[in-house]
């Protein structure tokens, strides 16, 4: 009988996270069920304390999701029907909606080529005398450039909000990303590198005035039981996933050096075979995704053949947000984003979390380069 030597190898595997920390998890979840604190309880005010001293600002306040930190982050900037901000047309389609939600207008700029970060020049290029603020994101855990983009803000009078969703613990000059803007927004959706076990997020910001605006808005509106000064919401970071995040917030330094060593690893075995996103990134990244550049329409092929490998891809963004039904019918029809359309055509991204092995990592390779001469 011949011997199979095909691997499953997840594009993430949270089971495997899970079994190096399971009994922390288990007691952590036991203490609330203990307890019973489900809303807002002791769990969501420890989590926020040490993530706010994790990222160095004063401030922390957890919410439902990554795209309603976005949103209430702006909800509490006041944004409104007829502002105008700035997004990457690389990123996940919430960056944006989070805009939409406060009834403004998001105004697309198009990605570097090298790293696919926004590109700050064409940001500037960008501005009206509609424009409150820009949105930059960490695209795939590398820091933008947040010093030319918060040096245009201050020009124009204009707020910087991060959009940090995919890169938790990420450095710029010895900073950790969440630092730098007028507020920052965290995902901890489940695939993340500091993730959940369900939704939840986080707004970190320096300003005292604008996190008790925050602490309001995710809680209806509520100074105190029953007692409410504006109209708010209901998107408050579950206790449970708070106690959860706060047993992997001590993991999560460790969790991206493994993570930048399984980068490495592939940098070296791919050589310079195949373009890669972000190379001058490789010191500040955490590494959330790793993304190859199959070029000449063979991307789908190579994909396809991976997948039936074993081998568990994806594509981070196969469309890009302004070409989406939703924002073609929201009159985004005419808008060009050469780059960000190229990446959509192109780009794969490759198993990578910190419990991947070598073994893995050179099936993957393997697989990925017996594809590409068969695509
Ligand atoms: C760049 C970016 N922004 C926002 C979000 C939204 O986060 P969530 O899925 O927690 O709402 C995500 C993640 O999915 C993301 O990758």
């Amino acid at each position: 009988m011949a011997i199979s030597t095909t691997m499953n190898v997840p594009l993430v595997d949270l089971g495997a996270q899970y079994a190096t920390i399971a009994h922390e998890i288990d007691g952590a979840l036991r203490r609330v069920l203990d307890k019973g604190d489900f809303v807002l309880g002791a769990a969501v005010r420890d989590f926020e304390a040490a993530f706010a001293n994790y990222c160095d600002v004063p401030h922390a306040v957890g919410v439902g999701s990554g795209t309603d930190a976005l949103f209430l982050a702006m909800r509490a900037l006041d944004l409104g029907p007829g502002d105008e901000v700035i997004v990457p047309a690389m990123t996940f389609v919430a960056t944006a909606e989070a805009v939409m939600y406060c009834g403004g207008r998001p105004v697309f700029v198009d990605a570097r080529p090298d790293d696919l970060l926004i590109d700050a020049a064409a940001v500037e290029a960008a501005i009206t005398p509609r424009t409150r603020g820009i949105l930059p994101v960490h695209l795939y855990g590398m820091p933008a450039d947040m010093d030319s983009l918060c040096a245009i803000a201050r020009r124009h009078g204009l707020w910087v909000v991060e959009d940090a969703a995919q890169a938790h613990g990420a450095t710029l000059h010895g900073r950790r990303v969440g630092a730098f803007g007028t507020m920052s927004c965290f995902s901890f959706y489940p695939g993340k590198n500091l993730g959940a076990y369900g939704d939840g997020g986080l707004v970190a910001t320096t300003d005292a005035e604008l996190a008790r605006r925050l602490r309001l808005l995710r809680d209806h509106g509520s100074r105190a039981k029953y007692d409410h000064s504006v109209v708010g919401y209901c998107s408050r970071l579950d206790t449970l996933q708070a106690a959860v995040l706060r047993v992997k917030l001590a993991h999560l330094d460790d969790w991206n050096a493994a993570r930048a060593v399984a980068a490495a690893r592939y940098d070296s075995l791919i050589g310079d075979r195949l373009a890669r996103i972000g190379m001058a990134h490789r010191h500040q990244s955490v590494h959330h995704i790793y993304a190859v550049r199959i070029p000449d329409g063979r991307r789908d092929r190579v994909r396809d053949q991976l997948v039936a490998a074993g081998v568990g891809v994806g594509v981070h963004y196969p469309i890009p947000v302004h070409r989406q039904e939703a924002f073609v019918e929201a009159g985004y029809g005419d808008v060009s984003m050469p780059v960000a359309e190229q990446a959509g055509r192109e780009l794969l991204s490759l198993p990578l979390y910190p419990e991947i092995t070598e073994d893995q990592q050179r099936y993957v390779v393997d697989e990925l380069f017996d594809a590409l001469t068969r695509a």
